[in-house]
């Protein structure tokens, strides 16, 4: 059974069929950049074009890079603020003409680690932790995730943690690996004090590169990388989509 995944990120959308059964995806992924300004009617039209060019008719499930509670957008770190209070759920089902779930980016790529990835089988308290743009998070508890946990937003510093510590901030100003994984010690270190996690999982863009810094952080849990990388949110979204079934 196959379930088209797509995933909306601050500078692109991307999508894959994926195979729910093995969590793969069987086809090449197709990516169109995020238009700008990311407003709901033009991002929808992208959403439409990933559909189409698959000629999907089937289940789709998406992800969103903001809290999505009921198919509803109620938040815009790093989209544009028209989208807070959209039904994206209901916009994207009429640009792809097929039955569609919307849900948060970060709870898409933890569902994928914890069902096929680094947190399969991982009994207690799971957090994966996606730094990209911005930092999204995915709480699990024996299996079952608590939506919309939005940890990137905590205060550090007195600044959102995603200011500091975020992938982007990383490259824009410029961090060694060592300055960066001071600064996610940190910040895994106060989520470790909060929620007392028995595995973190790093996930995002930059997992791909976590030779560079993975081992360079410490808790008392264990941290290992995401193993989807970019993929995650792709795979999660499908996975999610299976209620739609
Ligand atoms: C948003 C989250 C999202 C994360 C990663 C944050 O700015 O508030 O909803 O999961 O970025 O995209």
């Amino acid at each position: 059974m196959e379930i088209l995944g797509i995933d909306i990120g601050g500078s692109g959308i991307k999508g894959a069929p994926v195979d729910i059964k093995k969590g793969e995806m069987t086809a090449e992924r197709f990516r169109i950049d995020t238009p700008q300004p990311s407003k709901p009617k033009a991002v929808a039209e992208v959403v439409g074009l990933i559909a189409e060019h698959f000629e999907w008719q089937g289940p789709i499930g998406c992800t969103f890079p903001a809290i999505v509670q009921h198919g509803v957008v109620w938040s815009a770190a790093n989209v544009d603020r028209e989208w807070i209070g959209t039904n994206g759920e209901e916009l994207f089902k009429k640009s792809t003409g097929c039955p569609l779930l919307l849900l948060n980016d970060a709870d898409a790529a933890g569902i994928a680690e914890f069902e096929f990835g680094a947190g399969r089988g991982q009994d207690g308290v799971v957090l994966i932790i996606t730094f990209g743009t911005g930092i999204g998070s995915a709480l699990f508890n024996r299996g079952v995730l608590v939506p919309n946990t939005e940890l990137g937003h905590l205060e550090i510093r007195g600044k959102d943690a995603e200011e500091r510590t975020s992938d982007r901030i990383r490259q824009e100003k410029d961090l060694s690996w060592e300055k960066w994984a001071e600064r996610v010690n940190e910040y895994i270190n106060y989520l470790e004090a909060l929620f007392s996690p028995d595995l973190f999982v790093i996930g995002g863009g930059v997992s791909k590169k976590h030779d560079k810094f993975v081992p360079l952080l410490h808790t008392r849990a264990r941290v290992v990388p995401a193993q989807f990388f970019n993929d995650a949110g792709i795979i999660g979204a499908a996975l999610a989509a299976q209620v739609l079934i």
